[in-house]
């Protein structure tokens, strides 16, 4: 089974190449590198004794991919290629339309060239829920108008993926909206490697703990939870890597035509940001001096997955635990840190 994968050396991209390279798939890597680094694919080598086909392509440009790929012919692709930071789609709201939502069309008239059967799942996150009125939250919970340009580029391509579908038999999708994603490869060759000030909390922690980072500041402890602070549903790397293997394996069993269906990602369970850094201090055996703040604005009070649909009709479930996430991700951070002075 040859599969592309684009965005193949960024954080998600790269766990599940390794996934599906373990379990026998042939992989094609394509990303424009803007927010990941070529020595990823060395380290996917590494841990799978293969390396993957790269090309370095910026899906934005139309006719590339037909170019590269003109007599090359792929049985699914999973489509990772994004940028995902909320503060600079505000800022920039023009370069996640183009960047997100040109590179989503742009693959799928690639796909639709080539008139074959090909099985695509689409990154997609549960910011399209917004802040869902029940939790946990399940599918048929609403989309809502997003508050940032990302967010609305992952309903876009949400949409234009489903609308191509309803016309095109050649194509079966799956739209995975995603939860937290947190930690890194238990080998610590691959993980998350934010550019700048992380904006999310986990590589934010152990940046603070390594000493990159002056103060750790806990956005508001006003929120009507257990503890003051956001629920968020933190999904382990390696689980959501293999979600979307087992949505591959589900798609390529499919006998319908033009199959298109979405599912949340997570483990079902919410878990407060205080709640999080004492877990990672009792694992990690490190003591955090975090400050209370203010709120972060557009932040959501509490989001946590209802798994059933993806449990029962993919037959995936998250089988790591968070204290496992976090023992890998400062393990990860501390292996950058050993690189950097070296
Ligand atoms: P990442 O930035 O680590 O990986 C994305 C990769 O895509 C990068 O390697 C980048 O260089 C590449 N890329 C971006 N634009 C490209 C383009 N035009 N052409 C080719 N390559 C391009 O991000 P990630 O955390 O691995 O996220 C992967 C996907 O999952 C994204 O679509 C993201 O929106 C989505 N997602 C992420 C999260 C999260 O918390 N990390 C949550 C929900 C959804
Ligand atoms: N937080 C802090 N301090 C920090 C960083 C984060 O207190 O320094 C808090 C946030 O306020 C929030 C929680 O930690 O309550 C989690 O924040 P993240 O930024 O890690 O995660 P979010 O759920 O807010 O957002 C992330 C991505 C979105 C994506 C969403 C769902 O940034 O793009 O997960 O996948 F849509």
């Amino acid at each position: 089974m040859k599969i592309l994968v684009t965005g193949g050396l960024g954080f998600i991209g790269s766990h599940t190449s390794v996934e599906l390279i373990n379990k026998g798939y042939d992989v094609t890597i394509i990303d424009n590198l803007v927010n990941s680094n070529i020595s990823v694919l060395k380290n996917i080598e590494k841990i799978t004794g293969i390396r993957p086909e790269f090309h370095k392509i910026d899906l934005r440009n139309k006719n590339e991919l037909k170019k590269k790929f003109r007599s090359n012919i792929f049985n699914g692709v999973i489509h990772f290629a994004a940028l995902k930071s909320v503060s600079e789609s505000v800022k920039n709201p023009e370069l996640y339309l183009t960047n997100n939502v040109e590179a989503t069309k742009n693959l799928l008239d690639f796909i639709a060239s080539k008139n074959r059967k090909t099985n695509l799942i689409f990154s997609s996150s549960c910011t399209v829920y917004g802040q869902a009125k029940k939790l946990p939250i399940n599918e048929s919970s609403p989309v809502v108008k997003q508050e940032s340009p990302y967010g609305e580029s992952k309903k876009i391509c949400e949409e234009i993926i489903r609308n191509e579908i309803v016309i095109n038999k050649n194509i079966n999708g799956i739209s995975l909206r995603y939860f937290n994603p947190i930690g890194a490869h238990e080998s610590s060759l691959i993980g998350e490697h934010p550019k700048g000030i992380p904006e999310n909390l986990v590589p934010y922690i152990t940046q603070f703990a390594i000493g990159k980072r002056k103060e750790l500041i806990i956005f508001g402890n006003d929120y009507p939870t257990i503890d003051g602070t956001c629920i968020r549903d933190y999904i382990h790397i390696k689980d959501l890597a293999n979600a979307h293997v087992s949505a591959l394996e589900f798609l390529s069993k499919m006998k319908k035509e033009n199959f298109y269906d979405f599912f949340n990602v997570g483990t079902g369970r919410g878990t407060t940001v205080l709640e999080l850094i004492k877990i990672f201090e009792d694992t990690n055996n490190i003591k955090l001096k975090y400050k209370i703040g203010n709120r972060r604005a557009g932040d959501i009070i509490a989001a946590y997955a209802d798994i059933k649909k993806i449990n029962t009709t993919i037959g995936w479930y998250a089988k790591n635990t968070i204290s496992n996430a976090l023992k890998t991700a400062w393990n990860w951070e501390k292996q950058q840190s050993k690189l950097n002075d070296n």
